[in-house]
């Protein structure tokens, strides 16, 4: 792979590790700055009786407070529905909202105003979780139905029928560069904002809505983010905005960065799920029947929750031809933070609840789970080959991934050394599981499926490239260079990328759902072409062509095919073609094909094509602890033709070892009154260099190039996300070896408690197997 000449390394990571790479909060700021500190609320559901700020003016430094009162425009930060007050007039929705914002010279003065601030409440019931909104009736929005087949009939004729209920939990993103923006005004009404967002044009949006002004007097421009993982695509708004305003009142540059426990107190989270389940299938293992319902938190406010929940819905099949299915997704309410996108955006919580219906199947029959896995698998052409919202997988290549993966791993005589192993061992248990992934890529919201560029060229040769998508660790400018580069057949050192900005291109889409290279990458090449063309023509005319069509452009020089010796360098028909008043710079643009879906007969062809994987994790548990190893990961991840091979593996590790986190040690934890006690990395486990497996093969589908995808190459920042699947079925694997129940309840995430508690009730060794 590293002699691989698309290898390059991310074209920030020198700087990254050496700390020269700038990220907001680095840039040198102006002078005059005024800085933020929010007053949270105290109540998780309260009306606001009195804000008492007398005595600030005592403080040196205090300028001024942001309360809804000051808000020009809209108090408004929701996008899909107008729901989300940027500061609460009346009553507040989760315990640590923002209520007032203090303004200062220095941020120690904010901070020191802040807690000098006192807030009246009449303090209301709140509700604060799945089953306590359902009773409550505390609902966003209207159940979502996507169905196929015939289900009673179905479930009549199925030799079995299980029922259950499951829940999964949320996951805060933490990104090591939190929430920051600041914001400078200049010229006449025109706001400089500088937002470390996923979603340039929308944090611009949002901020000319909150404003009350158009939204050309703003630009909003990203360097990097120091991660982003999905809390960036909309959850950097509320805090640009509230800049913005600082900027607009007192008329000086003005800034937010979110102390860590702010931005886990403040900021939304991955959504969690309860599904309640009927499945029926034949004695083979056969799936005939899905009957399910999903509830997903969306906290306070709408977000991104309902295309999350749809995500989950088009994705509860994995896998797996279901010929009778009805998913019904029910986003409910809560008095907590507003749940967002992140890495899977739903997909995961989709996929990990069918995955534990197979395992329950698979003991129900006492058959191996990835043996119901392999039997049920979309397969063949037509219905057998169709999604439950009537996409047809062109292109299937589940069983090319599973069966390179069985290989690789040595999957089946691993398995018999691990039965062997638990024989021996009373006290530690091995576990080995093997599960797909199947993801569909594109945004289900079709018109994002669209992107810009804007490439300059200048006299001396050198280029700038501007794009629409955002930077936040994933590789995308590197892999834009390469696009451009290779498109424009120069070398990539011509290139400066620029920060992202909404002045370069307009109407951007977010960086988001795993489409930045794919939507992206075709903008800046067909900018390229657009550029090239005119270069021939000059080039043709100094070479005496009559026909500029037959140009090659590579490594610096265009040249004639017929004729390689008719040659000339870049940079001189770039001054030929100024000298000939041609334009040197472009714009380009893409939008995805073939795409479109019906949200009301939930049918239609959402997804441009699917990412696929499959992952096989053995780990071993302790059975006085409750604490598990990863001993070994084998993924096989398509990636089409790779365009960064070594960027891809990284984000195959990253995604993985992310997804891992979710499902096995990162636990949110609120108490009563709704109050998170989990806001630090020293109450919320992340994993670490120690809990990355030993053995760790991440192997590329090899000849897997894709049609109508830039070069040929797959969407990969999310997919290999769910592949961690693969490790609490693991687990589950494990905890079974120490009983004989037919089935295996594991909360999630797995943490030693859950796992000790899971041992515990295998090792009741009860017949009455009823799960809750
Ligand atoms: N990788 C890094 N290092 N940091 C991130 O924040 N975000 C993930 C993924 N990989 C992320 C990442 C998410 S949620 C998405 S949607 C994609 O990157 C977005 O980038 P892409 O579309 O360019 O792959
Ligand atoms: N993925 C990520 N972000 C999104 C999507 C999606 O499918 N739709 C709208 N925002
Ligand atoms: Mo990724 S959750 O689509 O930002």
């Amino acid at each position: 792979m590293k002699d691989n000449p698309k290898s390059k390394s991310h074209e920030s990571a020198i700087n990254h590790v050496s700390g020269k790479a700038i990220y907001t909060d680095d840039q040198r700021l102006p002078s005059g700055m005024l800085y933020l500190w929010p007053v949270l609320s105290s109540y998780a559901k309260a009306k606001i009786l009195k804000i008492d700020t007398a005595n600030l003016n005592h403080i040196p430094g205090f300028v001024t407070l942001l309360t809804a009162d000051d808000i020009p425009g809209i108090n408004n930060t929701g996008t899909i529905k107008h729901d989300e007050v940027l500061l609460p007039h009346d009553e507040v929705n989760y315990w640590g909202q923002p209520v007032v914002w203090v303004v200062a010279e220095t941020e120690i003065a904010a901070q020191k105003a802040a807690e000098m601030i006192k807030i009246d409440y009449e303090v209301l019931t709140p509700i604060l979780t799945i089953q306590d909104a359902i009773l409550n009736n505390s609902v966003h929005g209207d159940t979502n139905i996507m169905r196929r087949g015939n289900l009673t009939t179905a479930l009549q004729k199925s030799d079995f029928i299980l029922t259950g209920n499951i829940e999964i939990q949320g996951q805060d993103h933490f990104y090591l560069e939190t929430q920051v923006a600041w914001v400078i005004p200049n010229l006449e009404d025109g706001y400089q904002v500088y937002s470390s967002t996923q979603h340039p044009s929308e944090t611009q949006a949002i901020i000319s809505e909150v404003l009350g002004i158009p939204r050309n007097q703003i630009v909003v421009t990203c360097l990097r983010m120091g991660g982003g993982f999905g809390g960036k695509e909309t959850q950097a708004n509320p805090i640009a905005a509230i800049a913005a305003l600082a900027a607009k009142k007192t008329g000086c540059p003005a800034r937010v960065r979110l102390k860590r426990d702010q931005d886990m107190i403040t900021t939304g989270k991955r959504h969690p799920f309860l599904a309640q389940y009927q499945v029926g299938f034949n004695s083979d293992g056969q799936l005939l029947a899905l009957d399910i319902d999903l509830y997903s938190d969306g906290g306070w406010s709408v977000d991104l929750s309902f295309p999350i929940m749809q995500r989950a819905m088009f994705h509860i099949d994995n896998c797996y031809y279901i010929p009778n299915l009805e998913v019904r997704g029910q986003v409910v309410k809560t008095n907590k933070v507003s749940n967002t996108a992140f890495r899977g955006f739903g997909g995961p919580q989709g996929m990990a609840i069918i995955e534990q219906i197979i395992d329950k199947i698979a003991r129900k029959l006492s058959l191996p789970p990835e043996t119901i896995r392999e039997r049920n698998f979309y397969h063949g052409e037509g219905e057998t080959n169709t999604t439950h919202y009537g996409q047809e997988i062109v292109d299937n290549r589940i069983v090319r991934v599973w069966e390179e993966v069985k290989q690789k791993s040595n999957f089946e005589s691993r398995k018999l050394e691990i039965e062997q192993f638990n024989q021996n061992h009373d006290y530690q248990k091995r576990g080995l599981a093997m599960t797909p992934v199947k993801f569909g890529i594109s945004f289900t919201k079709t018109e994002y499926n669209q992107a810009g560029a804007l490439i300059l060229i200048y006299q001396d040769g050198s280029i700038q490239l501007n794009h629409g998508g955002t930077e936040m660790g994933q590789g995308l400018q590197t892999k834009m260079l390469q696009v451009a580069s290779q498109a424009l057949g120069v070398n990539i050192k011509r290139f400066r990328i620029m920060p992202t900005s909404t002045d370069k291109v307009p109407n951007t889409s977010a960086t988001a759902a795993s489409s930045g290279s794919d939507l992206n990458g075709q903008a800046v090449k067909n900018a390229c072409e657009i550029l090239k063309q005119r270069l021939a023509e000059v080039a043709a005319k100094v070479l005496n062509l009559d026909e500029p069509q037959d140009l090659i452009f590579e490594e610096d020089w265009i040249y004639c095919q017929s004729y390689p010796r008719y040659k000339i360098a870049f940079d001189e028909v770039v001054k030929q073609a100024y000298n000939q008043r041609v334009s040197l710079s472009a714009t380009g643009y893409y939008r995805t094909p073939n795409i479109d879906y019906d949200p009301k007969l939930g049918k239609g062809r959402p997804f441009y094509y699917y990412a696929y994987g499959a992952a096989v994790s053995e780990v071993e548990i302790d059975g006085f602890t409750g604490t598990f190893k990863l001993r070994q990961v084998d993924i096989v991840q398509d990636v089409g033709e790779s365009l960064n091979p070594l960027i891809d593996i990284g984000q195959i590790e990253g995604g993985f070892v992310q997804g891992m986190g979710w499902l096995t040690m990162e636990e949110l934890v609120w108490d009563e009154q709704g109050r998170l006690k989990t806001f630090a990395p020293s109450t919320y486990k992340i994993p670490t260099i120690k809990e990355i497996p030993k053995n760790f093969n991440v192997h590329l589908l090899k000849r897997a190039a894709q049609d109508g995808v830039i070069y040929g190459s797959k969407a990969v920042g999310e997919p290999p996300f769910m592949l961690a699947i693969s490790v609490r079925e693991g687990i589950r694997d494990a905890i079974a070896a120490f009983g004989n129940r037919d089935f295996i309840l594991l909360a999630s995430p797995a943490t030693p408690e859950a796992i000790l508690n899971a041992i515990e009730q295998v090792q009741l060794k009860l017949v009455n197997s009823s799960e809750p």
